[in-house]
């Protein structure tokens, strides 16, 4: 039954598997119950992200409630999970309305800063029962998961493993040239640091910006330490344009689940995609 094994769990499976937990972006109920339809069709574990964008403008309750009752209705490991949360009180929110796992990302403040809010949701989170993931370094790029274009967003090994030890977090999202949004040119990840700081610190490392990164570095990083592959915008574009051509052809008096239909179904596929790309295919 999904829930028995928690997404900790999953994780250490996933690294000894050699695959990682793919986690998507949804929007709405449609693109989330596609994300479900394509991990339950291919036997994947999988993490429905919540950003914050989507967190406030449906309401953190409302996603939870919904998040929780997909997680009790389907008999597989689906985990829902707050995206990039700025603060710590969106944390507690999500906490509150049954989110398994958070991620504080306090990457923009100072070492000390960052590990003070990491630890903080940690020990909250933890007393809760809830995972928690942090992230060191930048996410680089322009995207709805977030806005960073320095060029200073290289994970310090000495720094990840400060952050680990003292805030005793469960995952690690790490700044490793990956990009939020569509890439400009190819992306240029440093496997070098991604291995320092996989030898440094024990716990799951996450790759953040998967859209457009190609299946091979996708799948060198796995092999260096990576235990969840976040996808959002092209879960997001293919829902927009499919959305729209469905529309186009939809007549003067278009019903909503006609329309949503075929796009679900495409949505679906770019999914499935991503876990033949994750390797966990028959995980689950
Ligand atoms: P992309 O939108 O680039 O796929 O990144 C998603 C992500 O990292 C969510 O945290």
């Amino acid at each position: 039954m999904a829930g028995k094994r928690t997404i900790i769990d999953w994780f250490k499976e996933a690294d000894q598997g050699g695959y990682a937990v793919p986690a998507f972006n949804y929007s709405d109920i449609w693109d989330m119950l596609a994300i479900v339809d394509a991990a339950v069709e291919m036997r994947s574990p999988v993490m429905l992200a919540c950003n914050p964008l989507v967190a406030k403008a449906i309401g953190v309750e409302v996603c939870g409630g919904l998040g929780k009752t997909v997680m009790e209705q389907y008999d597989h490991p689906i985990y829902h999970h707050l995206d990039h949360s700025p603060t710590p009180e969106l944390c507690y929110g999500a906490i509150r309305h049954g989110y398994p796992s958070v991620m504080i990302d306090a990457s923009k403040y100072e070492l000390s800063e960052n590990i003070r809010i990491t630890g903080e949701v940690v020990q909250v989170a933890h007393a809760m029962g809830v995972a928690v993931e942090a992230e060191i370094g930048r996410i680089q790029g322009k995207g709805i998961e977030g806005d960073f274009e320095g060029g200073d967003f290289l994970v310090q090994v000495d720094e990840a493993v400060k952050l680990v030890e003292q805030t005793k977090v469960d995952s690690l999202a790490v700044g490793i040239g990956t990009a939020h949004g569509f890439y400009k040119g190819k992306p240029e990840i440093n496997f070098e640091r991604l291995s320092e700081v996989n030898e440094a610190v024990d716990i799951p490392l996450v790759l953040h910006g998967g859209t457009g990164i190609p299946k091979e570095d996708i799948q060198k990083a796995i092999s260096r330490g990576i235990n969840k592959v976040n996808v959002g915008t092209i879960v997001h574009v293919t829902y927009m344009q499919n959305l729209r051509k469905s529309l186009d052809g939809a007549g003067e008096a278009p019903y909503t689940l006609d329309v949503v239909k075929p796009v679900r179904e495409q949505i679906k596929q770019v999914v499935k995609g991503w876990i033949e790309v994750c390797m966990s295919a028959g995980k689950a």
